[in-house]
């Protein structure tokens, strides 16, 4: 309302300036006329006597023009030599600018007793015994009608601007309403929503928020898709808690039972054993919540110097992390660098040096390797020479809570599926292939280098 409001007002108020001036031409030209037709009356009184200029004053010509304004009327005749003949001899002079030329009426504002008028001159030439000589003839009228007219027009055109402003602005208020009316029922509808409810929106719209309705649509139904994988997450999880759990328990009403200290101790070990699977189910599916919600690789600014990181983190795996004579070895380019969150990666390298070590041999090697490729991306990999994953189960391992049957029984496969949250919100990805000579594994994340 107010964008169309505000420029019409602006409008209306450039139209009356013109209006204005309309309205003074217009005044001026009726009245100038009538003006000038009592010049014409008076002058054509004006005879010559015995050598004088005499006036036989036309009244009727000076009426005509003290009408309902109650205008005053003033005039002169003014004989050769500025010899004033008749009327009042004060009345103002010409302006230096007007020039009279015989027979041709002229008009100029002036002010006379203090008062604005308007005043209609015309010279005539007589013959004065051979001579030709002139007078010249001065009506005044002072401007009270042309005002009062002028006044007319313009409150006329002012109300007509108002009436229009204000229906523009009654048909505009009902017009929009009426139009928005399909949105405030779109709001009642999406207010009156439970927040389960995230079936698209089905509403006549108008066009022009059919393109937002679609972007609503379609947000709604990624929301719905994330909201479903984060319930299957929470009950797989639950699922997956329950069975060490319900070990647990079954372990230690079996303890409770026992009578042979050695039976009790056998058993306890096997209670802490499975209470270590179940806190370090525990710990992975907090690591999971917490990549999912960290803002890992966003942050532009810091790089993170990952040969450097990944050979501390080897280091610090050795002592305690390795099957007996397994080894280990690390190779990397002096600096690379890639943009990320630190403890991140070191989680990401930490779950597949567990991996490596976990599922090979005694006696097995691990390689760790980090370099760049000339394209712009860092390659991580962890290589070892243990029984290698099959080909087939190589897009499946990432899966949460997916584990290779018959790999052993340690683990609760939130590994792979954390390695690959973090490479994906780094930038980068995760691969799985074969070991070196074609036995073994390779695992290879590929991350954007800091440029
Ligand atoms: N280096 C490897 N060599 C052979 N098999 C592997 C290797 N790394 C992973 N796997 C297989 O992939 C499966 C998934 O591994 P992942 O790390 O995701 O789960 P996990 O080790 O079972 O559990 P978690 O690491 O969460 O404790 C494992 O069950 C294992 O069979
Ligand atoms: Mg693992």
């Amino acid at each position: 309302m107010v964008w169309l409001l505000l420029p019409m007002i602006a409008v209306a108020g450039v139209m009356m300036v013109e209006g204005f001036y309309a309205a003074r031409n217009a005044a001026d030209t009726a009245y100038d006329r009538l003006l000038m037709a009592s010049v014409l009356a008076i002058s054509e009184r004006v005879v010559v006597e015995r050598g004088e200029l005499v006036v036989d004053l036309p009244y009727v010509a000076l009426d005509m023009l003290s009408s309902a304004a109650q205008d005053r009327v003033f005039y002169r005749v003014v004989g050769p030599n500025e010899t004033v003949v008749t009327g009042y001899a004060d009345l103002p002079e010409l302006p230096d600018d007007v020039d009279l030329l015989a027979g041709e009426p002229v008009f100029f504002n002036a002010v006379y007793k203090d008062t604005d008028v308007r005043v209609a001159a015309l010279n005539r030439a007589f013959v004065f015994s051979d001579r030709t000589e002139y007078y010249r003839v001065e009506v005044a009228q002072t401007k009270g009608e042309r005002v009062l007219l002028m006044q007319e027009i313009l409150l006329r055109a002012a109300t007509r601007a108002g009436i229009l402003i204000l229906l523009a602005g009654v048909i505009t208020w009902f017009g929009v309403a009426k139009g928005l009316a399909p949105l405030t029922r779109l709001q009642e509808a999406v207010a009156r929503r439970s927040p389960a409810e995230l079936r698209p929106i089905q509403h006549d719209v108008p066009q022009e928020v059919a393109a937002l309705v679609r972007a609503i649509n379609t947000l709604m139904a990624r929301l719905e898709t994330n909201i479903e994988s984060v319930q299957r997450f929470i009950s797989d999880a639950a699922h997956q808690l329950r069975t060490p759990l319900a070990t647990i328990r079954g372990q230690a009403e079996l303890a409770l039972d026992q009578q042979d200290s050695d039976e009790v101790a056998e058993t306890l070990a096997a209670l802490a054993k499975s209470t270590k699977r179940t806190s370090r189910l525990a710990d992975q599916l907090l690591s999971l919540s917490r990549i999912s919600r960290s803002e890992a690789g966003r942050d532009t600014h810091s790089g993170v110097n990952l040969t450097k990181l990944a050979s501390d983190v080897t280091r610090e795996f050795v002592p305690n992390g390795l099957k007996p004579d397994q080894e280990i070895s690390f190779e990397g380019d002096e600096v690379i660098k890639v943009h990320g969150d630190a403890l991140l990666l070191e989680e990401l390298l930490s779950n597949l040096l567990e991996n490596a070590a976990q599922y090979c041999p005694p006696e097995a090697m691990i390689d760790v390797s980090v370099r760049a490729n000339g394209a712009g991306t860092a390659i991580l990999d962890i290589r070892d020479d243990g029984p290698g994953i099959a080909p087939e189960e190589r897009q499946n391992v990432f899966e949460r809570f997916y584990r290779v049957a018959g790999s052993g029984e340690q683990g609760c496969g939130l590994g792979l599926a954390i390695v690959k949250e973090i490479a994906t919100q780094h930038g980068g990805h995760v691969t799985v292939g074969d070991g070196a000579d074609g036995t073994g594994t390779t695992v290879r994340v590929k991350l954007p280098l800091v440029l």
